[in-house]
């Protein structure tokens, strides 16, 4: 087994890769020295969770406020970022502390890239020493013998876990990031093998024409890469770890997935590369990663919102009986699954009919429907082409279907079903989102570019000028974590929201529109409109 050994010294630091029985001989070999071997990751486990080489926690004091924090809530990440690079709230100014700032640059070589402009950083002190920096840790004094705000919490940490520690902190210098040239900024698109065609198409020529003017605007030109993935899911890592040797890239922008993306959040959050905003129905909503931004939830959040409106009914009609129908393998499944967790939450009973998978549009439905009729609640997770088959409606007392996966205002939804159907729409509804839209699709139509799927189109364009937006906030420092933390900032200020009403990213959330109204069908002069049933939940 070969484990990384920091050998701590109050005067000096040394780090060396060797085998666990090296170690120990390392420690004797140092006897003036405080030293243990701690795992390679307890610098990252203590910023990043506050969890200590032994595995005890973090502990935080903040004497004179009479405060003490412990494990997660204590960790260095809550205050200086993943990045390290540090963050301003109001009038609070948290300073960058990775390696170079506290260290002035005397780590890196002559070709280190510029230190990114941070608000927060102290200018007006000497560099730090690894003793300095162990006893601003530990006691909150800078190296000009000047007390850090109460603010900061103290740690008593022991040698071998401060050593750790500022090992990490060394290694968050600003480093070269692949795909960032001194003229260029490389971008990948993913495309699943399975994403519609007709999407596809859409999406790239929103993609390409934004990328072209960003060659005449941007101080940086913008590259694009396709990766287009083929074959089966297992294979897809090894294309995506092949396409970025080849085409390295500073993020991955926009793209478009059928019902599973879920390797590629893998590989992005492995690789640790920003992966922003693409067009997928079942993100992964997974606690703790990172580097993945999504508008929305998808039909996760669909089979949320159907789930809360179901337990509401539940509290009037305790022995509610649910059926859900789908077909094997799309999107729906993932969705049915969120769901049929949530209602057995409540107690409710669910039953899941699943239609063959890429079946004859409508094959199986009308069976599926006949066993639904024992039900009184109905869920169908149906594209258009099984929805438009559907028939006349069973006797059930509540339907719900997908709005995403329907195809939002255009469902072919037949107009029997419309007095019972209510539809989980994720999305502002038509007569409210107008002016939200007019910019882009104004833009679209300047460019002469075909609308075949707006609301995929829309969000396209969206990510792209959050990217532009979030460039300027970069200013020359294309650091990945940086770019994420930066966006989380300014995406509720972003002036163009698309096809939802708001768009938020707190400190570690990955989804910007959080909720949808439960809508309804209905028709006028010929007319079919989606028209809010609901307040806009928030599950
Ligand atoms: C609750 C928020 C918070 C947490 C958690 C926190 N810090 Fe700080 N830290 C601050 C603030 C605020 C300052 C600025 C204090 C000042 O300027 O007086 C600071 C300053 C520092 C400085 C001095 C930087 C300089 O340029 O002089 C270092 C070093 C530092 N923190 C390291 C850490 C480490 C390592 C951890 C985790 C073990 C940590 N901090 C956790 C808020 C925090």
């Amino acid at each position: 087994m070969r484990v990384l050994v920091r050998v701590w010294c109050p005067t000096r630091w040394s780090s060396s890769l060797v085998t666990a029985s090296l170690a120990i001989a390392a420690a004797c070999a140092l006897p003036e020295c405080a030293t243990a071997a701690v795992p390679a990751s307890a610098g990252e486990s203590i910023y990043l969770r506050g969890v200590l080489g032994s595995g005890a926690p973090l502990a935080g004091t903040r004497e004179s406020a009479g405060i003490s924090t412990q494990g997660a809530d204590a960790a260095c990440v809550n205050c200086h970022q993943r990045s390290g690079l540090g963050s301003t709230e109001g009038r609070i100014l948290i300073p960058p502390i990775t390696g170079d700032y506290l260290f002035h640059g005397h780590v890196h070589g002559g070709d280190a890239p510029p230190l990114p402009y941070v608000e927060s950083m102290h200018g007006n002190r000497s560099a730090y020493t690894p003793a300095t920096l162990a006893r601003a840790i530990r006691e909150g004094v800078d190296p000009e013998g000047r007390t850090l705000s109460s603010l900061m919490p103290r740690y008593a940490l022991d040698d071998a876990d401060m050593g750790a520690l500022v090992e990490y902190l060394k290694g968050l210098a600003v480093h070269r990031v692949p795909g960032v040239t001194p003229s260029e900024l490389h971008f990948a698109t993913i495309f699943t093998p399975d994403a519609d065609p007709v999407k596809r198409r859409g999406v790239l020529d929103v993609l390409e024409h934004y990328i072209v003017e960003q060659h005449r605007l941007a101080n940086r030109r913008w590259q694009l890469h396709v990766w287009q993935l083929t074959g089966p899911a297992t294979t897809w890592r090894a294309q995506l770890e092949h396409h970025l040797q080849s085409e390295p890239v500073f993020a991955v922008l926009s793209g478009l997935a059928g019902s599973n993306w879920g390797p590629v959040h893998e590989f992005c959050e492995q690789n640790a590369i920003p992966c922003l905003f693409p067009n997928v129905e079942v993100p992964v909503a997974a606690d703790g990663d990172f580097y993945s931004l999504y508008f929305s939830k998808g039909v996760l959040l669909e089979a949320e919102l159907i789930g809360t409106e179901l337990a509401r009914l539940a509290r009037d009609a305790p022995h509610l009986a649910v059926v859900q129908v789908y077909r094997a393998g799309d999107s729906g499944q993932a969705a049915a699954h969120v769901l049929t967790t949530r209602l057995r939450e409540h107690g409710l009973s669910v039953r899941d009919q699943i239609l063959t998978a890429g079946g004859a549009s409508g094959r199986g439905v009308a069976a599926a429907l006949r066993e639904a009729g024992k039900a009184n609640a109905l869920v169908l997770w149906l594209r258009p082409d099984d929805i438009a088959a559907l028939g006349s409606p069973p006797a059930v007392a509540h339907v719900y279907l997908s709005g995403l996966m329907g195809g939002l205002e255009v469902i072919p939804l037949p107009a029997s079903w419309r007095r019972v159907a209510r539809l989980a729409y994720p999305v502002d509804t038509p007569d409210h989102r107008g002016a939200q839209l007019n910019y882009p699709l104004g833009w679209f139509s300047f460019r002469k570019i075909p609308i075949v799927a707006a609301q995929v189109q829309v969000d396209t364009y969206l990510a792209c000028s959050l990217m532009t937006e979030v460039s300027s906030h970069l200013a020359d420092s294309y650091v990945r974590p940086y770019l994420i933390e930066q966006l989380q900032g300014m995406v509720e200020h972003h002036l163009v929201t698309g096809y939802y009403p708001h768009l938020t990213l707190g400190y570690r959330q990955q989804f910007a529109s959080k909720g949808g109204y439960i809508a309804r069908l209905t028709e006028e002069h010929g007319t079919v409109q989606v028209v809010a049933d609901s307040d806009w939940i928030v599950p």
